[in-house]
């Protein structure tokens, strides 16, 4: 069995995903909203390309049914509901609706991981409750790619040090299991900073990019680990929550 970590989708090559488990984690900020929207109680999350793809899929909701959201610049698009802040997708605004959402990383990755047997979603808020996913996906014998969304097909510090984190928990427990290089720097990037996620989002350049833009609150959201524990899963073009119904 197999645990490949890929810094962003550029590096990703069909036999990566095929029969495996794929992870995707864009901490700052898609993977940590799409926890939080579903967490709160959205009824599910629609990745999609382009503002023009969320408008158009809008149509064929009833308007109340549906939320549009997402960011280009870290800042909400005009005329949608919402942007990327995990802040604002609080239970009052997403109860039983389906969010229409469009990033410039994470919507990206989640795409280039089509072809994985399971897509989930990852990150430092849904740690514990997606590592005990991938622990029972390793026992079924299925290999794991965790994937970085980056920023522009490029590494991203915070996405790499969060993967480093899943990589060693799940090293740790799993004898003989077989891991890339970039796992490994992964590991060593979650070992120096330790916890310090504080640290770690001062250090990177999307985390200082969004701190700049006025949304450190949600550098503290992102930040926070086990804060939304569950499990999202991408299926059949949508991102719903494993739980009662959807247990496997
Ligand atoms: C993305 O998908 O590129 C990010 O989530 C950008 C952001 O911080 O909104």
């Amino acid at each position: 069995m197999r645990l490949d970590v890929f810094f962003s989708s550029a590096q990703l090559q069909p036999p990566h995903l095929a029969g495996r488990v794929a992870v995707v984690i864009d901490v700052l900020r898609a993977s940590s909203t799409i926890a939080v929207a579903l967490s709160n109680g959205a009824r599910s999350v629609v990745p999609l390309d382009s503002a023009d793809a969320v408008m158009q899929r809008a149509r064929t909701f009833e308007r109340s049914e549906v939320l549009l959201a997402g960011e280009r610049r870290m800042v909400a698009i005009a005329g949608f509901d919402l942007g990327n802040s995990p802040a604002e997708f609080k239970p009052a605004v997403v109860e039983g609706r389906t969010v229409l959402l469009t990033t410039t990383n994470g919507t990206e990755a989640l795409a280039a991981a089509q072809g994985a047997r399971e897509i989930v979603v990852a990150s430092y808020v849904n740690f514990s409750a997606v590592l005990t996913f991938l622990r029972t996906a390793l026992r079924g014998g299925n290999s794991i790619t965790l994937l970085c969304a980056g920023h522009e097909k490029q590494f991203s510090l915070e996405d790499s040090a969060c993967a480093g984190l899943f990589a060693r928990h799940l090293a740790k427990r799993t004898p003989g299991l077989e891991v890339n290089d970039s796992a490994q720097a992964s590991m060593l990037l979650d070992r120096r900073y330790g916890g310090h996620i504080e640290r770690l989002f001062a250090d990177s350049e999307h985390g200082r990019a969004l701190t700049e833009a006025g949304f450190a609150g949600d550098l503290a959201i992102c930040g926070e680990i086990d804060s939304y524990p569950v499990v999202p899963i991408y299926q059949e073009r949508s991102i719903t929550k494993l739980g009662p119904g959807r247990d496997r």
